[in-house]
């Protein structure tokens, strides 16, 4: 059996891991692997791919970043790159196509399963918001490099007595900025699925004042949209995949001008950006990739392709990754109004 493996979208700590277990399981299965490099764009053109060895993936499990690379490219958009991707995995002679991704490549992974291709799938994005498994790679770093990060300026906010928005990644849905405000104790937190308005922040603001606390972290996830600033937010463009740019955006540094304005609190933004994605994954991570991965060739083992491997409580199980595209999983809301608790 020939499997190949690639790795799409943005990266996230543990697709190193994911790759490792995935060439593991396959070696001790007798399976050849081809590492397709960059994600779709390994599948165009002439293709770019290396076959795996017991050499290659040694030592890489506590890497992060992914040694095949990562691209946002997206071959569904002209029916040529359509074709190459086909004529691609027709010429490598794959028997199964492991694809480790989001949203983004996992809807390309259903559409070449629905063109015949025998694929399954690994959830991987630290925002965490595939639908049908509880948990995706790179989140569960990413929530404890926000935690310490909120750790960090907690010192420097009470020292200046300033409001500090802290901008955390999370496109669609604030996963990461609800676990990573809970473990570092976030005065507020605002995410896409439980809209508010600047008044309601400079008021739970001035609240806090009356309770004589003059300094406050608030966590705003990168996708929030707030009614009364939307015009001054720069206008950003959007990727392969029409997704707006939202680093360009800059809901942080916009909520932290307005913030001082009608505070007169003194604000700071960070952003925490890529660090979250960056480094070494935690050993959730680790241990949740391993154990994707290696379930990921036992559904090849078991010819159940247009599947992907998840975990829903404690057991990893297989869902059917049309299932898992395009829906958003937003936000438990139970877990919002725990963390409110604190605000
Ligand atoms: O999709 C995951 C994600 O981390 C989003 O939270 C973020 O908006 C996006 O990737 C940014 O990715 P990049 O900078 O790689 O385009």
């Amino acid at each position: 059996m020939k499997i190949g493996v690639l790795t799409g979208g943005g990266d996230a700590p543990g697709l190193n891991a994911a790759i490792r277990a995935v060439a593991r399981r396959s070696f001790e299965r007798g399976y050849q692997v081809i590492g397709i490099k960059k994600g779709w764009a390994g599948l165009l053109g002439e293709g770019e791919y290396e076959e795996l060895t017991l050499r290659s993936v040694s030592g890489i499990l506590h890497l992060g970043g992914t040694i095949l690379g990562t691209s946002r490219t997206n071959p569904r958009k002209s029916p040529e790159l359509q074709q190459q991707v086909l004529q691609n995995v027709e010429r490598l002679g794959l028997d199964a196509l492991i694809a480790i991704g989001g949203d983004d490549t996992l809807s390309v992974a259903q559409w070449l399963y629905e063109q015949g291709v025998p694929v399954v799938g690994v959830p991987k994005t630290m925002d965490n918001d595939l639908a049908e498994t509880d948990y995706c790679i790179g989140f569960n770093t990413a929530v404890s490099i926000v935690a310490e990060a909120l750790d960090r300026l907690h010192t420097t906010a009470t020292a200046h007595h300033r409001v500090l928005v802290v901008e955390v990644m999370g496109r669609d849905a604030g996963w990461v900025a609800v676990v990573g405000g809970l473990a570092g104790g976030a005065d507020l937190i605002l995410i896409p699925e439980v809209p508010t308005t600047v008044d309601r922040v400079v008021k739970h603001l001035e609240r806090r004042r009356s309770l004589g606390k003059d300094f406050s972290i608030i966590v705003v996830a990168e996708g929030v949209t707030l009614a009364e600033v939307a015009g001054k937010e720069t206008i950003a463009e959007r990727d392969a995949f029409g997704h707006v740019r939202l680093d360009r955006r800059g809901v942080g540094e916009t909520l932290a001008r307005v913030i001082e304005e009608q505070t007169g609190f003194e604000s700071r933004t960070t952003v925490l950006g890529h660090l979250q994605r960056g480094g070494s994954p935690s050993a959730l991570d680790r241990l949740l990739a391993t154990r994707l991965g290696v379930a990921a060739v036992d559904l090849v083992t078991e010819g159940k392709f247009g599947y992907m491997s998840a975990i829903k409580g404690q057991n990893v199980v297989p869902v059917e990754i049309k299932k898992a595209v395009g829906v958003n999983r937003t936000v438990d809301l139970s877990l919002y109004q725990l963390a409110e608790i604190f605000f």
